[in-house]
């Protein structure tokens, strides 16, 4: 059996590798059994920067891609033809049985398209999550994915669900957990052993750690500088540690909103995985709109803030430590978080490091 597996943007890496490792292990295990699962590691491209792209390879210790479309980026039409383009002549060439999707970027949609208009087989990893809002790229790549791929994987059963309302058939949905939360754990060693505290002079439970980077909030220049305004007032009350994603960086620059970085607000390039998962354990909060930090301040229990109207991720609300807010409530919900309890809600059922290895059966058994 051949498998294309697709991944081209920052959230991605983190999930395809788990499943490589399951292909691996399988391989070592079942050869002589079941034959070889034979899988090709595709990057789009999508993003490129060292610290957006190879250092997770790097950390993550995952192979380096067999191929790179290297598309870069565009608006969401060129990057998604860009990405369809490459991807098609790919699978003429390679002809798989299956390809595997993760998540909601444009590489997973475009992946996605190619596919199915060639026979080929989809499987999902991460289906069913619906913020319900189409003004969110993502969730346009969410509906355009489940609604053509074959097998839909769930990391939650709010998502089955979901899916079951859209008209999904039953066994095409399997509930496997959440297959970020395998990497966490894996790499949750790794992420303790480093000096991320004390290179960045802060102590655990004594600060906030910040992800921004939604259009929505970075996109329009009133917002970005009220933004700006508020995390420094936040700052004030707990230092703040905000690696600053290339969209928000641009949008500062072009907006001409000048922030100087100092100790009580540092202002980062993008960091590492372990350093990011090392923030999200020690923080006393964690403000986002990243939707794998909220799931994992989930994991760890910190109580999270999320600067969006909503989430295709409410178990991390329901269950976990996670919280809606606005730009006009995040100042009083901030108080109030740091006068509450240091640890939050509970870990969701499945995430426990193990979802690769059912999503690999579930993947076996449909062929
Ligand atoms: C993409 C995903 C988003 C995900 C985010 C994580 C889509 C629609 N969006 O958003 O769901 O949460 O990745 O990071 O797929 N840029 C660089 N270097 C890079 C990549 C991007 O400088 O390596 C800059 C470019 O100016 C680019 C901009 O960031 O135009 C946005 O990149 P893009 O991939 O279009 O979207 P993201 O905001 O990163």
């Amino acid at each position: 059996m051949k498998i294309l597996v697709v991944a081209g943007a920052r959230p991605n890496f983190m999930k395809i590798k788990p499943f490589m490792n399951a292909i691996s292990e399988f391989n070592a295990r079942e050869i002589s059994k079941t034959g070889r699962v034979d899988a090709l590691l595709i990057h789009t491209g999508q993003h490129y920067d060292e610290n957006m792209s190879e250092i997770f390879f790097r950390e993550l210790g995952i192979r380096p891609p067999d191929v790179n479309l290297g598309v870069g980026s565009g608006s969401h039409a060129v990057q998604t033809a860009q990405i369809m383009i490459g991807f098609e002549a790919l699978c003429d060439r390679e002809k798989p049985d299956w390809i595997v999707v993760v998540g909601d970027v444009n590489s997973t949609m475009a992946g996605t398209l190619v596919a199915a208009k060639m026979g080929i087989r989809i499987a999902h990893i991460e289906a069913g999550l619906r913020s319900y809002d189409r003004t969110m790229p993502e969730e346009i790549n969410r509906v355009v994915t489940d609604r053509l791929a074959d097998l839909l994987l769930t990391p939650s059963e709010d998502a089955d669900l979901n899916l079951l309302r859209e008209g999904v058939p039953r066994e095409q949905i399997k509930f496997v957990g959440n297959i970020m939360i395998d990497s966490l754990v894996e790499n949750l060693p790794k992420a303790r052993a480093l000096d991320t505290l004390a290179k960045l002079r802060v102590n655990s439970l004594r600060f906030i750690y910040v992800t921004l980077h939604r259009p929505s909030n970075v996109d329009g220049q009133a917002s970005l500088s009220a933004l700006m305004d508020r995390l420094e007032e936040i700052a004030h009350r707990l230092p703040v540690v905000f690696p600053v994603h290339p969209r928000t960086r641009k949008m500062l620059s072009e907006y001409g909103i000048k922030h100087r970085s100092d100790s009580r607000l540092q202002l980062l390039d993008p960091i590492g995985y372990h350093d990011s998962l090392s923030l999200a354990e020690n923080a006393r909060l964690i403000l986002t709109d990243s939707g794998g930090l909220q799931e994992e301040a989930t994991y760890f229990r910190t109580p999270c803030l999320t600067l969006r109207p909503n989430t295709e991720r409410p178990i991390t609300i329901t269950m976990g430590s996670n919280r809606l807010t606005k730009l006009d409530s995040f100042m009083d919900d901030v108080h109030d978080l740091i006068n509450g309890p240091d640890r939050m809600g509970q870990v969701p059922p499945l995430w426990d490091g193990h979802a690769a290895e059912r999503i690999l059966q579930y993947i076996l058994d449909a062929s």
